[in-house]
C-alpha cells in the first residue's frame, strides 16, 4: 500500500526526472510545473493531437493534416491510426502485428465521437485496418460492438478486403516463441497499442484506439483497446484519455473512463493520469512486472501522461511542431 506521503515522494521525484528528458520535450517541461502537473500552458492548445508511443509521430502527422484543413477530430483520429496499423514494422498494430499463441493476428479497436457516439471491433481476423470497420459499426449499426466472425463478416458486406496480416518477420518470431512455448507476461512482447486523443478547430474532441494486443495471447483473448472506457474514452464537454500496456490492469479499473471523471471533478490531466496511474500500484499488487501508460487532453488542450514503468514515450503534435515526449513514471 503506498501512502501519500510516499506518492508525493515519488511524484516530486517523477517530476525531477523531468529534466533529464530529451532534446525534443523542452516545451513539456515549459509547460509542466512541479506541482503534479497544474499547468502554466500559455501557447496556442488547440487544434491538437496525441497519441502513445514513437509510432505516434507519422500517425500525428496524418491527423495534423485533418486538423490543419478545418478537419473533424474524428477523422482526424481514425485517418491517424490507420498509419500503424498498415505499417509491417509496428509489431503491436494492425499488419505485421504479432500473433497469438495459434498463429492467429487478432485485432482489436474502438472509435469515439464528440456526440459520444462509439464503435469498436474485437478479435477481429484478417482485416487491415480494424478502426475503419470501428467507425462503420458506429455509424452503420445500432450497436457499438462486433466481434470475430460477425465483426468480420460485417467488414466484408460494407467493402473492406480481406488480407493476410501475417508478415514473415511476425510468422519466425512466433515460430521462435512456439519451441519454448512460455507465457509469461513480464517478458511477452505486443502491449504497445496506439491510443490517439484529438481536438479539433472548432474545439470538438474525439478519440481511437487500435492494436493487434498481448503477443503469444490465449486464442479469443481480448484486451482493453475495444472497451470503450477502458482502452479510451471521450467526453466533449471535459476531455479524453487513451492506455496503453497491460489490457487487463487497465479493464479492471475503467483507466480511460476514470482519468475523465477525474478531470470533471477539477483534477488537470496530468494528475488524473497519475492518479489513474497510483490506482493500479495500489491494488495490483504485481503492477512491477508489466507496463501501462496512459495519455489525456482536457477541452483547453491541456496535457497529460503517465506510466507504472519508465519508458513510456508519447507524442505530441500542435503549433506546427510534432513532438516525441518522454512521459514520467511511478516507478524510477
Ligand atoms: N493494451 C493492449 C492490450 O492489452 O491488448
Amino acid at each position: 500500500m503506498i501512502d501519500r506521503r510516499e506518492f508525493l515522494k515519488k511524484a516530486a521525484l517523477a517530476t525531477v526526472g523531468t529534466i533529464a528528458l530529451s532534446k525534443s520535450s523542452s516545451s513539456f517541461l515549459q509547460e509542466e510545473t512541479a506541482d503534479l502537473g497544474k499547468s502554466k500552458q500559455t501557447e496556442e492548445l488547440i487544434p491538437v493531437v496525441i497519441s502513445t508511443w514513437k509510432h505516434g509521430i507519422p500517425a500525428n502527422e496524418a491527423a495534423w493534416k485533418v486538423l490543419q484543413s478545418n478537419g473533424r477530430a474524428l477523422d482526424a483520429v481514425e485517418q491517424g491510426v490507420r498509419v500503424p496499423e498498415e505499417d509491417p514494422k509496428v509489431t503491436s498494430v494492425g499488419y505485421g502485428g504479432l500473433p497469438d499463441r495459434d498463429g492467429f493476428v487478432t485485432l482489436d479497436a474502438c472509435i469515439m465521437d464528440e456526440k459520444g457516439n462509439c464503435g469498436s471491433v474485437a478479435f477481429l481476423q484478417n482485416i487491415k485496418h480494424p478502426i475503419s470497420v470501428a467507425r462503420m459499426v458506429m455509424e452503420k449499426t445500432p450497436h457499438i460492438m462486433l466481434a470475430g466472425k460477425g465483426a468480420f463478416d460485417f467488414a466484408m458486406v460494407n467493402g473492406f478486403k480481406k488480407e493476410n496480416l501475417l508478415t514473415k518477420e511476425a510468422k519466425e518470431a512466433w515460430l521462435k516463441w512456439k519451441k519454448e512455448s512460455k507465457y509469461n507476461s513480464k517478458k511477452s512482447k505486443g502491449y504497445d497499442t496506439i491510443g490517439m486523443i484529438a481536438i479539433d478547430k472548432a474545439g470538438n474532441i474525439s478519440g481511437a484506439c487500435t492494436t493487434s494486443g498481448l503477443a503469444w495471447k490465449y486464442h479469443g483473448r481480448v484486451g482493453d483497446s475495444p472497451i470503450i472506457g477502458a482502452g479510451m474514452f471521450v467526453d466533449n464537454e471535459v476531455g479524453g484519455a487513451a492506455a496503453t500496456g497491460k489490457g487487463e490492469a487497465v479493464i479492471k479499473m475503467a483507466g480511460s473512463f476514470l482519468i475523465v471523471e477525474l478531470m470533471r471533478n477539477g483534477k488537470s490531466p496530468q494528475e488524473a493520469c497519475e492518479i489513474a496511474i497510483q490506482r493500479i500500484v495500489k491494488k495490483q499488487s504485481d503492477h512491477k512486472e508489466f507496463q501501462v501508460g496512459f495519455i489525456a487532453l482536457d477541452k483547453k488542450g491541456r496535457y497529460g501522461a503517465y506510466s507504472i514503468n519508465k519508458g513510456f514515450q508519447f507524442a505530441l503534435f500542435r503549433n506546427n511542431q510534432n513532438q516525441l515526449l518522454d512521459s514520467n513514471s511511478f516507478l524510477i
